[in-house]
């Protein structure tokens, strides 16, 4: 079975990747629903709903402020960096749910974040939108048009960037390989990413310490960390 699917994955061309938090836990980043996950210790939705920004913009801030400086000193895993490296070898996209930016800081030159990023802060007002990697003094920090900024994330009840989505959907339904790393596929749409894939027979592979829905679904679901399984991965399919 194992020789089946690494030919598959060695004769794949185009190889999409959907990644969760789980790929960033290794990286000293929580995840949101494993054991001691942050749903586990806050109230999603008094943190990452629109109306909770503007119910209580401060705490909302100092929640995000917080997460913010650790993903800043954080560093890619070598789950990230597999992933990177594989581009050498195959087209490869990554369609993320994190905002950790951590894809990009490996090396990864095709990155689609569907939750948007943490990184990146705009004006719950006017147009203004930039990456900015300093701590604020004050939260919650003002635009210069005077009005508040927050970060550019999907929150709860928010819509997707429709491009990004829109591209994650095409990339997902027409891709030979999809890998699924660290992603509980609890939350829409983007659960809906591996479904897209294996409609149109791509040969799925999941890696997960957990078992998820899906596990039944894959051709081969890996019970193993991202940092350890994905370099072998990635090995695998770029040894011809
Ligand atoms: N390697 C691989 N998988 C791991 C690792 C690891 N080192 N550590 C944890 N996991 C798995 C867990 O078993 C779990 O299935 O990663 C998954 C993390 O799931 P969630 O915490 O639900 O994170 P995610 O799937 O990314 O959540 C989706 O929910 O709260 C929203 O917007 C938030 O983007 C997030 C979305």
């Amino acid at each position: 079975m194992w020789d089946t699917i690494s030919d598959k994955l060695r004769k794949a061309e185009k190889i999409v990747f959907v990644t969760g938090a789980g790929i960033s836990q290794e990286s000293g980043i929580p995840t949101f629903r494993g054991k001691d996950g942050l749903w586990r210790k806050y109230d999603p939705m008094k943190l990452a709903t629109i109306d909770a920004f503007y119910e209580d913009p401060k705490l909302v801030w100092e929640w995000y402020e917080e997460r913010r400086q650790n993903i800043l000193n954080a560093s890619p895993n070598p789950g990230h960096v597999a992933i990177a490296e594989l581009e050498k070898y195959k087209k490869v996209s990554v369609l993320t749910q994190n905002i950790d930016g951590l894809h990009q800081r490996a090396g990864s030159s095709s990155v689609y974040e569907l939750h948007g990023s943490i990184i990146t802060i705009k004006c719950t007002i006017c147009d203004f939108k930039n990456k900015i990697t300093a701590g604020f003094s004050q939260l919650p920090p003002l635009c210069k048009c005077g009005n508040i900024l927050r970060p550019d994330v999907v929150w709860f009840g928010e819509a997707l960037p429709q491009d990004v989505w829109e591209s994650a959907m095409i990339l997902a339904s027409s891709c030979d390989a999809m890998i699924v790393v660290g992603t509980s596929l609890a939350v829409s749409p983007a659960n809906l990413l591996p479904v897209y894939a294996k409609q149109n027979g791509a040969t799925m592979i999941e890696v997960n310490v957990e078992q998820t829905h899906m596990s039944s679904s894959m051709d081969l679901s890996l019970r193993a960390s991202a940092a350890k399984a994905l370099p072998e991965l990635v090995g695998i399919i770029s040894h011809f």
